[in-house]
């Protein structure tokens, strides 16, 4: 599979205007993404839990234009006109434009509205960029027309080739975009052990899970609302000469191996080690790389520090991840939703950004909404 196998055929079905509709969510990764080569492509393969309730809704509506000179595109999040979103977009349909040939032949609208609030620091980038990248498949579906959507893929089955391809688009917009189109786990990056994996799109991870693996919680704390300090595309490239870079690729590989047999045999403490180890060797990329950042505030610690007490003191499985940033993700099984709900309530939430939280659980990915007009 290569990226030749994602520029399609002529399109036979010309239309003049239409708009369609994506919900889709964010993801948090358990092997985490940090480092990537040219054109998007990871250093080393990741892994992730879809989340349900953290999710953007986008609609694309888009109308013929007389020329195909240049893109034409306006953005609007929660109903308000977004100049700032426009750079990275043009960036998108940039690196993308070879695989959708549509894309100066229309003028688009974007309209896009998150489920979390605005600026509590949870990157949108995810699923904002999946949900863009299946409304345009969407479009070129529409212009394939019902018949040749099948016939111009050596695919049997069109629908895989659709989110493969919207998997591949998003990446090209966001790495880890392209995590959030399915459920409940999904593998991006070539791996011995993952049948399928490839470092142009997301794959659903194709082995059993445990059952203690199913409808696993993920409550996101907001420690630091702000702005990030380093964009994640900094970040990455702070991984160019980095010291440790090769010894933590090769770590990240061989966590993969590990966290596929663990999520066989649902051995939670093995989990646990896992999972904060990643999220702790991410922070420490960061604070080792020239520049150098410290993203964990105060707060953070005194949160995974009261983790390890309740840990300690109740044996629960309860364990933290964190994205490059200083919020704590708090990851814990079904069977453990109440009382873990009632530890972040009285002892976790005093350490957040006005108390707050938001509960999120694994979910199934993205989906499509009925458009009206
Ligand atoms: C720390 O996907 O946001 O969340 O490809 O530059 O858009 P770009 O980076 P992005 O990086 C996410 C990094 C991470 C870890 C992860 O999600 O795997």
């Amino acid at each position: 599979m290569t990226e030749n196998n994602f520029i399609p055929k002529p399109y036979t079905n010309p239309i003049e205007k239409g708009a369609f509709t994506w919900s889709s969510p964010s993801n948090i990764a358990l092997v985490k993404y940090w480092g990537k080569k040219k054109d998007q492509i990871p250093e080393n393969p990741s892994i992730s839990f879809t989340l349900n309730n953290c999710k953007t809704t986008t609609t694309l509506s888009f109308s013929k234009k007389a020329d195909k000179e240049a893109f034409s595109f306006e953005v609007y999040l929660d109903g308000e006109k977004k100049e700032s979103f426009k750079s990275k977009i043009e960036t998108f349909f940039n690196r993308v434009e070879v695989y959708l040939p549509f894309l100066k032949a229309y003028h688009f609208k974007i309209e896009t509205s998150n489920t979390f609030p605005h600026s509590s620091g949870i990157a949108s980038s995810a699923s904002g960029m999946s949900a863009l990248a299946l409304c345009l498949m969407s479009v070129e579906k529409a212009l394939m027309g019902a018949n040749d959507a099948s016939s111009a893929v050596e695919y049997s089955q069109y629908e895989t080739y659709f989110i493969q391809k919207a998997s591949f688009l998003a990446r090209l917009g966001s790495g880890s975009a392209c995590r959030s189109l399915e459920g409940d786990l999904v593998v991006w990056g070539q791996h011995e052990s993952i049948e399928g994996s490839s470092d142009l799109f997301g794959v659903k991870f194709p082995h059993q899970v445990h059952e203690a693996f199913k409808n696993y919680h993920d409550t996101i704390l907001l420690v630091d609302k702000g702005e990030k300090v380093v964009s994640s595309t900094v970040g990455h490239n702070l991984m160019h000469g980095h010291p440790f870079a090769q010894e933590r690729f090769k770590q990240a590989d061989k966590n993969l191996k590990t966290i596929t047999e663990i999520l066989k045999s649902g051995d939670l403490d093995a989990f646990i080690a896992l999972v904060e180890s990643e999220a702790l060797t991410l922070h420490a990329m960061m604070m080792t790389s020239m520049p150098y950042f410290i993203l964990m505030k105060p707060n953070t610690l005194e949160i995974i520090n009261k983790i390890w007490a309740f840990r300690a003191e109740t044996g629960s499985k309860v364990c933290f991840t964190l994205d490059a940033g200083a919020n704590v993700h708090v990851l814990y099984p079904e069977h453990e939703a109440e009382t873990v709900k009632t530890f972040i309530e009285t002892e976790l939430a005093d350490f957040c950004q006005n108390k707050q939280f938001i509960h999120d659980a694994v979910g199934i990915g993205a989906c499509q909404l009925i458009n009206n007009n």
